[in-house]
């Protein structure tokens, strides 16, 4: 069994915790949400959501990590004799499980495109060219499938070099280096004629468009994108220095994220605009929209490149954040060594991620409730799982932990942010609790708005 690690460095903690947030969820998945939402209207919520939802979520989990330094079912079995806690944490890493199968297989997706825009190129190609192009690919069912494999095989690989030469020295090479290609694509776009109409899609909120529909998808994308409910930043937790400010860092971590998002989005909608193509293309819009984007505009291959290795970098560094709190379980729980632990993870979810690819293929019997492997598996877990997940963690640390565990882990034993634990300990018992039983039971169908 692994000894007590710990995070290396501030950096190194903000790196690694960062590199988890930002991913496929602030690059592929928020620009589709928001085109399809209203743009500007649904990124006020969503900041509001992850504002005053998300960060003292994110809060919690590092408490229930870091007082224990337990993977996610361990935690519970330390801070709670009542055994069935430790459900909740079993309940993440099934559900870590799950969004890795289909993650793997869109993040194999980026790396055909890294190939594709090396090799061919994207220049001078119809829309319809473009369209079928991605559509015969998912077809083949091998070529994703192969693509994620190669993706599995590279998260594993830095899993298996362990917390401090494997994931932190990674991320702490590969965010800065994300942070500036989407900078730099930024810049890009802003020379677009369509610049303006994109910032004004992003800027101007139409709050004609917000419905209930809209809440309910920020919040589930807050979560995605900022890792919770599944015991992921209970993982991470277990590896932060006791001299951290956990407020402090969640914050961080949450402007981070929101900025990466917001940023994609204007690197993205300018091109959108300026080339006549419909914002409201739904999860093909990175993968078709883009590189018909890139068809058309100078530099365009130069520009794919670069999008496809950040979206690349986006997913891996959020994967490992995946295996991670399986790892862990293993490790701690099985009282196997990193290396074995991570052979099985990915045994399994090699599984997993083939009938997720092969569940795309047209008129694929891979199905469960009437929708293929793939979107029954990205849609459960973001509607579903990881709101629930949230809501079990936010009662737990609200009304079944500890109250003064909670607020030494959250102040640092008095050293930080007392006068803020107030109001942190108020949203965690009160308003999360109601507003994510809400949204839960009418998930569930039991209320409906
Ligand atoms: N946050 C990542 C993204 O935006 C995805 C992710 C990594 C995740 N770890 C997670 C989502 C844990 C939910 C739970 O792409």
């Amino acid at each position: 069994m692994e000894k007590k690690v710990s995070f290396g460095s501030k950096f190194g903690t903000i790196a690694v915790v960062a590199g988890s947030c930002i991913g496929l969820g602030n690059i592929w998945r928020f620009p589709y949400l928001a085109g399809n939402n209203g743009g500007s209207a649904f990124i006020i919520i969503y900041i509001l959501c992850s504002l005053t939802i998300a960060i003292p979520i994110m809060m919690s989990e590092f408490v229930i990590g870091r007082s224990t330094g337990k993977n996610a079912f361990g935690a519970f079995k330390v801070l709670t004799p009542k055994k069935r806690w430790c459900l909740v944490g079993l309940f993440g890493i099934l559900t870590s499980f799950f969004i890795f199968g289909f993650y793997s297989v869109v993040a194999g997706w980026g790396i055909s495109f890294i190939q594709t825009a090396f090799t061919e190129g994207f220049t001078g190609r119809s829309p319809a060219i473009i369209h079928s192009n991605f559509i015969n690919y998912i077809n083949t069912g091998w070529k994703p499938t192969i693509a994620a494999l190669i993706f599995i095989f590279l998260t594993s690989s830095i899993v298996i070099g362990g917390i401090e030469r494997g994931i932190e020295r990674i991320n702490k090479v590969l965010m800065p280096m994300l942070a500036f290609i989407i900078i730099g694509l930024f810049i890009y776009s802003t020379s677009l004629p369509g610049f303006k109409e994109g910032m004004d899609f992003l800027l101007k909120p139409d709050f004609s468009k917000i419905n209930i529909g809209t809440f309910l998808a920020a919040i589930g994308q807050s979560f995605f994108s900022m890792s919770l409910g599944m015991g992921c930043m209970v993982t991470y937790g277990a590896y932060i220095k006791k001299e951290t400010s956990l407020p402090s860092l969640a914050l961080t971590i949450g402007v981070a994220d929101l900025s990466v998002a917001i940023l994609a989005g204007f690197a993205i909608f300018p091109g959108v605009f300026t080339f006549g193509i419909e914002p409201t293309s739904g999860p093909t819009l990175v993968f078709e929209t883009l590189p018909l984007v890139f068809s058309m505009m100078p530099g365009g291959n130069i520009f794919g490149i670069f999008f496809f290795i950040l979206v690349f970098i986006a997913a891996i560094t959020s994967s490992v954040s995946m295996i991670e709190p399986i790892c862990l379980f293993i490790i701690q729980e099985l009282k196997t060594s990193r290396v074995k632990a991570v052979l099985i993870i990915s045994v399994f979810v090699a599984i997993l991620s083939v009938f997720c690819a092969y569940s795309q293929v047209e008129g694929s019997s891979i199905r469960i409730f009437g929708q293929n492997l793939f979107d029954f598996l990205n849609n459960t877990t973001d509607k579903f799982m990881l709101p629930f997940g949230a809501l079990l963690i936010i009662i737990f640390v609200g009304w079944f932990a500890d109250k003064e565990l909670v607020r030494n882990q959250i102040t640092n034993n008095g050293h930080s942010f007392n006068k803020g634990f107030k109001i942190y300990y108020t949203f965690v018992r009160f308003i999360i609790p109601v507003v994510l039983s809400l949204f839960v039971l009418n998930l569930l169908g039991i209320i409906k708005w």
